[in-house]
């Protein structure tokens, strides 16, 4: 059964469910998770932190007394983790909106950043817990704020606004996602990059990555303050605020998929 059905158990009744311990407090009691949620449980029988086990026990006062674990030789991530839903059509949406980038140079320059950080990428969530929180949430969500950006730049054609720029924008914002969270054995900060933030990380990467490929320095300026503007306003995170409307725009877009995910995911779970 999953944790969230052992946690709706009867006092006292019998209950077998496979979980991944996340840690260990007082000794006996281990905190276990998969990917419907996670229980506390107490086990006489020692277990190992990010080992995955076949439990046997009963239900009593909202923890798992264990009588039996058995640890599971092979780890199937699947059953520990959400995915997201569809990865191959968020690859084909991605690459869709690289392809709406006009200057053939700077779709070019966006194979060169992701091409070597692919696989990471593709893995990668959007965030712990708010919205994209699931294994292929950073592609899915880079993906709808591309088509999302997509579909209003000709509403403001006449403005005078770069519309490659602000692709650009949208496709990188959140690329330093691959190295801020970790997705395994649970999201969670990563150790060392979970403390500079993947503003930094993917402004920096970018600017980096600009420079090594010969990126004309105006292009660099603005795509890297798009990043850093990204959400909107220092006390969220960002150390500047949009100064461009090309910022304002991957910003907004961000925030309307975020907060969009956030409701229709919750809804979902109903
Ligand atoms: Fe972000
Ligand atoms: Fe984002």
């Amino acid at each position: 059964m999953w944790i969230s059905e052992v946690k709706e158990s009867k006092e006292g009744a019998e209950v077998s469910f496979r979980g991944i311990v996340l840690r260990q407090k007082d000794g006996y009691r281990y905190k276990v998770f998969d990917r419907s949620g996670e229980i506390w449980i107490d086990s006489e029988f020692p277990l190992r932190e990010g080992g995955a086990y076949e439990f046997v026990g009963r239900y009593k006062g909202g923890v798992v007394v264990v009588e039996r674990a058995e640890e599971l030789e092979e780890i199937d991530v699947k059953y520990f983790l959400p995915f997201a839903e569809n990865p191959e059509r968020d690859e084909r949406r991605f690459w869709g909106v690289v392809e709406r980038i006009s200057d053939p140079r700077l779709r070019e320059f966006v194979r060169f950043v992701f091409e070597p950080i692919w696989d990471e990428f593709k893995r990668g969530v959007a965030a712990k817990r708010y919205h994209h929180a699931y294994i292929g949430g950073l592609l899915e969500h880079t993906a709808t704020v591309g088509e999302i950006v997509v579909r209003i730049l000709p509403l403001y054609a006449d403005y005078g606004i770069n519309p490659d720029l602000v692709i650009l924008g949208a496709l990188f914002h959140d690329v330093g996602k691959a190295w801020e969270l970790k997705t395994f054995p649970k999201f969670e900060y990563h150790e060392k990059y979970g403390k500079w933030g993947h503003i930094f990380i993917g402004a920096n990467l970018i600017k980096e990555k600009g420079r090594e490929f010969g990126l004309p320095e105006e292009t660099l300026t603005d795509l890297v303050h798009i990043i850093l503007a990204h959400h909107g306003e220092y006390g969220k995170g960002s150390p500047v605020s949009p100064r461009i409307p090309e910022a304002l725009l991957v910003h907004l877009a961000d925030n309307l998929d975020a907060q969009m995910n956030h409701v229709l995911k919750d809804e979902s779970k109903d």
